[in-house]
């Protein structure tokens, strides 16, 4: 007998479809007249789960392997505006399995964004840290995780930001869905330019320039020190590739852009902010504070300055509760 395929092989992985596919991918003509390189928008903010996200192709095959596990909770979290957090507790929801989130801090008295929705429709249990630092946020995880193993549940437990190698294979299923869609419509070697948090979004995209399926990848880092994401894209993509028997990308091969990060993590930027505003007067389309609008901003830096020169595929990752949050804190 000879050797499965690869598409045997993603055939087989557990799936739930959650999300509506393929999100469009929409030429920007007026934005790419205004900065003098074509630039076309992926919308991932329309994969139609809440109000949409790039989470959602991770979710499916996390949430697809977990019931096929025989998980009944899913236990996550970060901070209480996290985008990650609200879709996975209602795509949990979605397929009947309870949820509890973990935040750091306290319960903030106004509850708006992505909390907003959690507490609204998503019927999670939220547990609070008490504590500032984001990382004790690992620890209430594993401490929900234990009770909930004491009451014979048998929880899927998964880290912050959702960046875990199954994860990544979802997102290199939205790297294929690139490829087929710049085919389509002629685009020679487009450059995917996005925001990089928990890195899991990259890796997966990087995988698909390790296969040769896209070309390059661009992130820029809204968080954590470039050299730590290129090593946190690097295994996550190693551990994805091996989990579909894909090369493992170069180390070499992973491009995260420093400097973007502008006040903070989850705070937005005045660079982010005016790039967001140039998307919306050209395009209409809204860029969330905290990802989208940062990596826009880094990405009309490198066209200006002559070092991008296009195509560019600029991935629209979701995030639009943050629009709506008092106090952004992811
Ligand atoms: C809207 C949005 N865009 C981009 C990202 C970054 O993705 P990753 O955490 O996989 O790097 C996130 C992460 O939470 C997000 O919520």
């Amino acid at each position: 007998m000879g050797a499965d395929t690869l598409e045997e092989r993603l055939e087989r992985l557990a799936r739930v479809r959650l999300a509506c596919l393929p999100t469009p991918l929409c030429d920007a003509p007026r934005l790419s007249e205004e900065l003098g390189v074509p630039i076309w928008l992926k919308r991932d903010d329309l994969t139609g789960i809440g109000l949409g996200g790039t989470k959602v192709r991770a979710l499916e095959l996390i949430l697809g392997d977990g019931l096929a596990r025989g998980c009944d909770v899913l236990v996550t979290g970060s901070g209480p505006h996290s985008n990650w957090s609200m879709l996975a507790a209602l795509s949990a929801r979605r397929c009947e399995m309870a949820s509890v989130l973990c935040f750091y801090g306290n319960r903030p008295s106004d509850e708006t964004g992505n909390l907003r929705l959690v507490q609204g429709f998503t019927g999670a249990t939220v547990r609070f840290s008490g504590d500032l630092a984001r990382t004790s946020v690992d620890a209430l995880i594993e401490e929900v995780a234990a009770e909930l193993e004491g009451r014979s549940h048998r929880p899927l437990v998964l880290p912050r930001g959702g960046a875990v190698a199954l994860g990544s294979v979802g997102f290199y299923l939205g790297a294929r869905e690139i490829r087929e869609q710049a085919d389509r419509v002629g685009l020679q070697a487009p450059g995917v330019w996005l925001a990089t948090g928990s890195c899991g979004t990259q890796a997966g995209v990087v995988l698909a320039t390790a296969t040769g399926e896209l070309d390059r990848v661009v992130g820029v880092s809204v968080s954590r020190p470039v050299a730590e994401c290129a090593k946190r894209v690097h295994d996550l993509a190693t551990a994805a590739s091996g989990l579909l028997q894909l090369p493992a990308p170069d180390l070499g091969s992973v491009d995260v852009r420093d400097g973007w990060i502008g006040p903070g993590y989850g705070i937005s930027s005045d660079e982010g902010q005016a790039a967001a505003a140039l998307v919306a007067r050209t395009e209409g389309v809204l860029l969330d504070p905290c990802f989208g609008a940062k990596a826009m901003a880094a990405l009309v830096e490198s066209v200006r300055t002559g070092q991008e020169k296009g195509p560019v595929v600029f991935l629209v990752s979701g995030g639009a509760p943050t629009l709506f949050a008092k106090d952004i804190a992811l």
